[in-house]
C-alpha cells in the first residue's frame, strides 16, 4: 500500500530527482566527503531552500566560525543574515568537547525556535575529544536517536578522507543509524576537477543508484542533468 509522506527538497538542483522528488520528512541524513568537496556548500543550499519556503533552519558548526560560514554563503548570494535577524535562521558554534551538552540542548533548541532543517557540520569532530572509540560511537548513537525523536530533518556532515570512498563515516556507526547517506565525491585529474553525487542509502523510499556528475560553480552546486541524463 502507497504511503502518504511529506518529502523535503534538498535545495541543490537536481538531487530531489535521485530520491524520488525529495528526502522524507524527518530522516537523519549522514552527508559524506573528503576536504573541499562541497559539503558545507551543499548544507548552505539546505538550509536556504527551506528559509525561502518559511521553514526554520538552524546550523551547528564545530570547526569553522559562523561569520565564515555566513561569508562564503553570500558569496554564492545566500544571505544567511537576512533570515537571521528575523529568527527564522540561528548558527550556532560549539566546541567539539561539548557534544554531551549539545545533545541535552538540541531537542530544546529545536522545539523553541520551531527548527524544520537542522545541519551539523560536522560529527567527524565530535570524535577529536573522545578517547575511547567506543565512547564516540555510543555519544553519536545518541546523538542521532534525539534527533530522531524531535521531527525536523537532519543533515549530519561526515568527513572522510579523500579518495576513501568506500568508508563514509569515521567511526563506522554513523551510516548504519542514520535513515540516508548521501556522498560527495571529488576527483583532480591535471587541472579538471570532476565532482560526482551518489545516494548511498535513504529509507523509506525508492532512489536513483550510481555516480552522478555534479558541478560546484558561483550558484553553488547542482546536478549536471545534461550528463546525468535527465
Ligand atoms: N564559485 C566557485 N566555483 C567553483 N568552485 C568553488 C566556488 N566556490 C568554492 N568552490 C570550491 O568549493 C570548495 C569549498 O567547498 P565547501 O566548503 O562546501 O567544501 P567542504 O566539503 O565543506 O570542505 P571542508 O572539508 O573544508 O569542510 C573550495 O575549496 C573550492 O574548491
Ligand atoms: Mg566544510
Amino acid at each position: 500500500m502507497a504511503v502518504k509522506m511529506n518529502r523535503v527538497s534538498m535545495g541543490v538542483p537536481g538531487v530531489d530527482g535521485l530520491i524520488d522528488g525529495g528526502v522524507p520528512e524527518s530522516s537523519v541524513v549522514l552527508l559524506c566527503g573528503g576536504p573541499g568537496c562541497g559539503k558545507t556548500t551543499f548544507s548552505c543550499q539546505y538550509l536556504m531552500e527551506g528559509l525561502r519556503k518559511g521553514e526554520n533552519g538552524l546550523y551547528i558548526t564545530l570547526e569553522e566560525s559562523p561569520e565564515d560560514i555566513k561569508k562564503d554563503a553570500l558569496m554564492h548570494g545566500w544571505d544567511f543574515n537576512k533570515y537571521e535577524s528575523t529568527g527564522a535562521f540561528r548558527i550556532m558554534f560549539y566546541d567539539p568537547f561539548e557534544l554531551k551538552e549539545i545533545i541535552t540542548r538540541l531537542k530544546d533548541l529545536i522545539v523553541v525556535n520551531k527548527i524544520k532543517r537542522l545541519v551539523i557540520d560536522s560529527v567527524t569532530l565530535f570524535g577529536l575529544y573522545i578517547k575511547e572509540e567506543y565512547n564516540v560511537r555510543k555519544e553519536l548513537y545518541r546523538l542521532i536517536a534525539a534527533l530522531k525523536e524531535t521531527g525536523c530533518t537532519a543533515v549530519l556532515l561526515s568527513e572522510i578522507s579523500s579518495g576513501d570512498t568506500k568508508k563514509v563515516s569515521r567511526y563506522g556507526v554513523e551510516e548504519f543509524v542514520t535513515d540516508g547517506v548521501i556522498v560527495l565525491h571529488y576527483m583532480g585529474i591535471g587541472e579538471g576537477v570532476f565532482r560526482n553525487i551518489e545516494v548511498r542509502k535513504m529509507r523509506r523510499t525508492n532512489h536513483k543508484n550510481g555516480l552522478f556528475p555534479l558541478i560546484l560553480d558561483d550558484k553553488g552546486l547542482h546536478v549536471d542533468s545534461d550528463m546525468a541524463g535527465f
